[in-house]
């Protein structure tokens, strides 16, 4: 598969024809940095998945020649991933599709909301057979990788630790998240600024 799902998302045609709203969940980036319209928003889980720094970044916080690295969501039947879900107009998703363009397919998949309620929403998620797929890796490699990208959406740094910052003010409990924070701020008060560097790798 292409790393760039633009015309894959869109031809799947799941949005609703008649316009109506959908919701929509968001794990990473789209809790903290939203930039969409939206109906309503609420603390929602999705059950059976985990958030992990595991999606290289192109486009956004890394370059093709030196990906950064943000989060999908992988399976794991023990685990469940809680962050916010959205009800938007089917018509932001001809900006979100390409915001997300990088590997991530839009699923629905069942989600619970705070209250309880079960609703179907739309995830975007950057799959294993996607060729930007950065994999499993230790949290200190994943932070050092972290510490020497940015992209034209900003330094690597800023979204983990944006998204760790948001994850805390929501009282949500992600070990793996907290613990890449924790290397990236020890690596940055060791050395007090973040490794960028225009070479390959
Ligand atoms: C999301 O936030 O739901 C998708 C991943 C990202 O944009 O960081």
């Amino acid at each position: 598969m292409s790393a760039n799902t633009i015309e894959r998302n869109q031809s799947a045609n799941l949005l609703p024809e008649d316009g109506q709203p959908v919701w929509l969940f968001g794990y990473g980036s789209l809790i903290y940095k939203v930039g969409f319209e939206f109906l309503e928003a609420r603390q929602a889980t999705l059950d059976g998945w985990k958030r992990r720094f595991w999606q290289g970044s192109h486009d956004h916080r890394g370059t093709p020649e030196r990906p950064g690295r943000v989060v999908t969501l992988m399976p794991d039947s023990q685990a469940r991933c809680t962050g916010i879900a959205y009800r938007v107009s089917p018509d932001v998703f001809s900006h979100l599709d390409v915001r997300e363009k990088n590997g991530y397919l839009r699923l629905f998949k069942p989600l619970t909301l705070n209250d309880g309620d079960s609703v179907d929403a739309l995830v975007y998620i950057a799959t294993e057979d996607n060729p930007a797929f950065a994999g499993p890796a230790p949290e200190y490699d994943i932070a050092a990788r972290i510490l020497q990208c940015q992209g034209p959406s900003g330094p690597n740094a800023d979204y983990a630790l944006a998204l760790a910052g948001a994850l805390r003010h929501m009282q949500v409990e992600d070990p793996h998240v907290f613990e890449i924070e924790r290397q990236l701020r020890a690596m940055l008060a060791a050395d007090n600024k973040p490794h960028y560097s225009s070479e390959a790798g």
